[in-house]
C-alpha cells in the first residue's frame, strides 16, 4: 500500500444528536488522509438513513443497521469498500460490531471503554491477533504532544525513578439527575446495561488509567477503590477514589468524579520521580510543567524547540496558536492510519506506531472490573 493512499472510513453511531461521532469524523479527516465514505449512524433504520443523508453520504453507502453495512461493504470491490470502521456507539454496542468487522478483515477504531467484560476484550484480542488487522481504541488524551513529551521524559529517566502518580478526571455535569430528563448522553451512561459496570470510573476513570499507563509505562499490581453514588436514584457510581500500587513499588492515587460542580473536563496528572516532577492538565494542554529537584520550575510549550520527535510529529501549528482536543484526537487516527497504510496490523502495531490498541482497551476493562470488585468487597486491596 502507498504511504499516501486516502483511506475510506465507515462509522457506526455518530448520527443526529450524538456527541463524539462528529469529533471522530473531523479528527480522522483533519490531515486529508481519510475520507468519510459509509455509515450506519443511528440506532433505528429510519434515523440511520436520515443521519446519512444529513451528512451527505450517498444512499448506497448509508445503511440501516451495522450488520447491513458489514454485508454491503464486504461485497464491494477492495478499491471501493471502507478500509476501517469507527465505532462510536454507546458502550454496549462496541463488542459485537468490533468483533464482526475484525473477523471480516476490516481495521477497527473503537471508542472507550472498549467492551463490558474482560472475556469480551479477550475475544477481540484473539481476533485481532488472528486477522492481523489494525485495532485502535480512542484514548485520545495520549495524542497530545505534551503528553507524548511527558512520556519521553519518564522513559529517558529525566525524572529518575517514578515514585508516585496522581491522576484525576473530574467533571460536574452529572451533579443532579440529568438522566431523568432523558438527556441522551446521561441516559445511557447511567444505565449499567448500556454503560457497563462502571459509571464515572468507566466513562472517565478509564481515561485517567490510560493516561497514567501511557506516560509512566508502569503496570498496576493492586488497587483499593471507594466508589460512591451521590445522586439518589442513580444506579452507577458518580464518584471514584482509587489507591494504586504499581509493580516495582511506585504508588498512586486516581480520582474520577462527575459530581464536582464547576469542573468541566479537568483531567490532570502529576508524576513524581526521584529526580523531579512533571504536571499536565488537559484544559491547558499546550503546557507541560517540569520541576527538577532543587528547581526552578520550567514550563515547556508545544511547538517549542527541544521536544521529542513524537511531540513534534503531532504538532501542526507554531507555538502560541493553540492546538487541543481535535488535533490530539487526529494524532491517534494518524498513527493508526500509518499502520493501515504500511500494512502492519495485529497486536504489535499499536506499540510500533504509537496508538492505543486492543491491549490498552482490554487493560482498561480489567481496571474497571477490579475497581468495582474492590469497592463491592468493602474496599479490599484487589489484584489487577
Ligand atoms: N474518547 C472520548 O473522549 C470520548 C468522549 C465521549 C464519548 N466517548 C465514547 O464514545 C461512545 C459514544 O459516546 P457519545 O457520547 O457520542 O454517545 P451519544 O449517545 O451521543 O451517541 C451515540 C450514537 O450511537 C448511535 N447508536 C446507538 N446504537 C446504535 C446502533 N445499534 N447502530 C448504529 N448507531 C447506534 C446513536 O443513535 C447515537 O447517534 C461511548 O463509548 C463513549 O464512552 C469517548
Amino acid at each position: 500500500m502507498s504511504q499516501t493512499r486516502l483511506l475510506r472510513m465507515g462509522m457506526i453511531g455518530g448520527g443526529q444528536g450524538a456527541f463524539i461521532g462528529a469529533v471522530h469524523r473531523t479528527a480522522a479527516c483533519l490531515d486529508h488522509g481519510v475520507v468519510f465514505a459509509a455509515g450506519c449512524l443511528s440506532s433505528t433504520p429510519e434515523r440511520a438513513m436520515e443521519s446519512g443523508r444529513l451528512l451527505g453520504l450517498p444512499a448506497s453507502r448509508t445503511y440501516p443497521t451495522w450488520q447491513a453495512m458489514l454485508e454491503g461493504e464486504s461485497k464491494l470491490p477492495a478499491g471501493e469498500r471502507i478500509d476501517f470502521v469507527s465505532i462510536v456507539t454507546p458502550n454496549h454496542v462496541h463488542h459485537a460490531p468490533a468483533l464482526a468487522f475484525t473477523n471480516a478483515g476490516f481495521h477497527v477504531v473503537c471508542d472507550k471503554p472498549l467492551v463490558h467484560t474482560s472475556a469480551q476484550a479477550e475475544e477481540l484480542r484473539r481476533a485481532v491477533a488472528a486477522k492481523g488487522t489494525v485495532f485502535a481504541v480512542t484514548y485520545n488524551y495520549s495524542g497530545y504532544p505534551m503528553v507524548k513529551h511527558a512520556r519521553h521524559l519518564v522513559h529517558t529517566s529525566t525524572l529518575g525513578e517514578v515514585r508516585k502518580v496522581v491522576v484525576e478526571y473530574n467533571q460536574g455535569w452529572l451533579a443532579s439527575r440529568l438522566e431523568a430528563s432523558g438527556q441522551k448522553q446521561a441516559d445511557w451512561r447511567t444505565d449499567p446495561a448500556r454503560s457497563g459496570m462502571g459509571g464515572a470510573i468507566g466513562d472517565i476513570g478509564s481515561h485517567a488509567e490510560q493516561l497514567a499507563s501511557y506516560i509512566t509505562g508502569l503496570e498496576l499490581a493492586e488497587i483499593c477503590a471507594d466508589l460512591t453514588t451521590f445522586v439518589p436514584g442513580r444506579q452507577l457510581d458518580d464518584d471514584a477514589a482509587v489507591l494504586l500500587r504499581f509493580r516495582g513499588g511506585a504508588k498512586g492515587v486516581l480520582m474520577a468524579s462527575q459530581v464536582e460542580i464547576g469542573r468541566e473536563n479537568d483531567l490532570r496528572i502529576r508524576v513524581h520521580g526521584s529526580k523531579g516532577t512533571l504536571a499536565w492538565r488537559q484544559e491547558e494542554p499546550n503546557h507541560l510543567v517540569v520541576i527538577p529537584e532543587g528547581g526552578p520550575e520550567q514550563v515547556l510549550r508545544r511547538g517549542n524547540a527541544g521536544l521529542c520527535d513524537a511531540a513534534k510529529a503531532g504538532t501542526r501549528l507554531p507555538p502560541g496558536h493553540p492546538e487541543a482536543f481535535l488535533e490530539a484526537f487526529a494524532n491517534v487516527y494518524n498513527n493508526a492510519c500509518h499502520a493501515m497504510r504500511a500494512g502492519v496490523g495485529g497486536i504489535e502495531a499499536a506499540t510500533r506506531f504509537d496508538f492505543p490498541g486492543v491491549i490498552d482497551g482490554a487493560r482498561g476493562v480489567r481496571f474497571i472490573e477490579r475497581v468495582v470488585e474492590s469497592a463491592r468487597s468493602d474496599r479490599k486491596w484487589t489484584a489487577v
